[in-house]
């Protein structure tokens, strides 16, 4: 697929699509099979009934053109867990989970996470006033994009990580498996939580479209606090409007979405991208459609 960004938009294929996925891959097996290049085959690799399935379970996406005619597709599998990869490199050990996968010249696969790496680099860019030896940091969540939270904080030296979770037991797992000064919270302990931190984070999936606003009150924090919502669609979560509102300092989660992609794409590509203003009012107007 060639792309040039300002013509063509990527969405989930639909059954009208369906049709033209055989012709699609048969013009890239033309141009590009037997070139070598990894992933793309001599001849035609998935059947009708294999393009249908697919579609139905969300694993085929088009990209399409301004005529909304498509012009490439993707598609991809789920594979079970680690099990598949040679190597894990330790941070995505700790975390449990990998976002990235590099095919090693002898064909090893090799395993990484960066959501942690995406998280910090947000909260620098977005608020280079943070400082990690600023204070306690509240964490609200347990689930996977919490370890990846908690993991980058805790390395990066915070004094204290009061990790906030509805279910005590998942939190108390995620203090263990990541070490560190971990301190499993309550729900109902979280007033007491944010007074004298420097930072607050949510990780939950609350304030997310689709999903009631998080149930959390501002007030206890210091003035002088920055509350960081890793939701990012929408943009401006309750969350971050109530604490705006008390003029607090405020960072979104768009941010985390980039910079965790940088070194995916410069180990695939050789080129490290930048987190820029323009990159991201790109990727807001293509959320916004
Ligand atoms: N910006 C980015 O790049 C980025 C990256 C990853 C994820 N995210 C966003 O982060 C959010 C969480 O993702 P995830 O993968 O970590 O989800 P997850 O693994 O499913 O974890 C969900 C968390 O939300 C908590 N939760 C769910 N319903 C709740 C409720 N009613 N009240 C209080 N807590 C509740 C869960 O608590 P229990 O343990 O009690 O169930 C759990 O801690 C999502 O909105 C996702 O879009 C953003």
């Amino acid at each position: 697929m060639v792309c040039r960004r300002e013509s063509y938009r990527v969405r989930p294929a639909s059954r009208g699509d369906l049709h033209l996925i055989p012709a699609l891959e048969r013009a890239a097996t033309k141009r590009y099979g037997g070139a070598g290049i990894a992933k793309v085959y001599d001849s035609l690799c998935m059947t009708a009934e294999q393009i249908e399935g697919r579609q139905h379970r969300g694993r085929l996406w088009v990209a399409v053109d301004r005529d909304e005619r498509p012009v490439g597709f993707a598609t991809w599998s789920v594979l079970d867990g680690l099990a598949h990869l040679d190597e894990i490199d330790p941070i995505a050990e700790r975390i449990g989970a990998v976002n990235t996968i590099l095919v090693a010249a002898d064909g090893t696969l090799e395993g990484s996470n960066s959501d942690g790496f995406g998280f910090l680099e947000n909260l620098r860019q977005a608020a280079p006033q943070w400082r990690a030896e600023l204070g306690p940091v509240v964490l609200l969540g347990a689930g996977g994009s919490a370890r990846a939270a908690a993991a980058a904080l805790v390395d990066a030296g915070v004094p204290a990580l009061r990790l906030v979770n509805r279910t005590i037991a998942r939190a108390e797992q995620l203090a263990q498996d990541i070490g560190g000064p971990i301190e499993p919270y309550a729900w109902a302990q979280c007033g007491a939580a944010l007074k004298d931190s420097a930072l607050l984070v949510n990780s939950t999936t609350q304030g997310m479209k689709g999903q009631p606003a998080l149930e959390i009150d501002v007030q206890p924090l210091p003035p002088t606090a920055i509350v960081y919502d890793i939701v990012y669609v929408p943009l401006e979560t309750p969350l971050l409007a109530a604490a705006r509102a008390r003029g607090l300092a405020t960072v979104d989660g768009l941010g985390m979405l980039l910079h965790q992609a940088r070194p995916g794409f410069a180990a695939w590509f050789g080129v490290e991208p930048q987190v820029t203003p323009e990159l991201r009012s790109f990727i807001l107007a293509d959320l916004a459609s």
